[in-house]
């Protein structure tokens, strides 16, 4: 996994902090907490610019998705034909029902740690809301990619898919 996404904004972060610190002498709280929010990571406005490629999985022959169940996910790395979809960054993909999948990007939104895909049969309901979780701070993503808990404020990203009911094929839009 490429990991210098994370450590670039971890650094950018840490630059923005101590910056903000050496001025405290001068400016109250309320300022320098909102300069540090204004750092904080928003993974969305990264990667938002769709690059017009697009992905396909056989969800029939692909050896992790075809076992999957409702409301449970993988996460990968997805790269074809020398292209590779989210900068390089792994996606979450949840199948939501036999026709339906979601793709959404494994970076949490609050500080860019990566996330795990969601499990029901570790977690319980897959759609009670809470399915993904970032363990680093506690916050949980829903199905449609919404926070449901924060610190997040930030819903994740979410690719457009389709699936084609025959052939088995679903299409991911970079
Ligand atoms: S990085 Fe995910 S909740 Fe903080």
């Amino acid at each position: 996994m490429n990991t210098l996404p994370i450590l670039e904004n971890q650094q950018r972060r840490d630059f923005c902090k101590n910056a903000l610190l050496t001025a405290g002498g001068v400016l109250c709280s309320g300022v320098i907490l909102s300069a540090l929010q204004g750092c904080e990571t928003d993974v969305n406005k990264v990667s938002l610019t769709p690059t017009g490629d697009t992905f396909t999985i056989n969800t029939e022959t692909d050896e992790e998705i075809k076992n999957l169940i409702d409301g449970q996910g993988i996460k990968r790395l997805i790269m074809q034909n020398n292209k590779s979809l989210n900068n390089n960054i792994p996606v979450i993909i949840i199948k939501v029902s036999a026709m339906e999948y979601k793709v959404f990007t494994s970076l949490c939104t609050h500080e860019s740690n990566p996330m795990e895909p969601p499990d029901p049969r570790k977690v319980g309901d897959p759609f009670e809301g809470k399915n993904i979780w970032c363990k680093f701070h506690d916050s949980f993503f829903d199905l449609n990619g919404q926070v449901v808990e924060g610190p997040a404020k930030v819903s994740l990203r979410e690719f457009s898919t389709s699936f084609d009911s025959t052939t088995k094929i679903l299409t991911i839009n970079g």
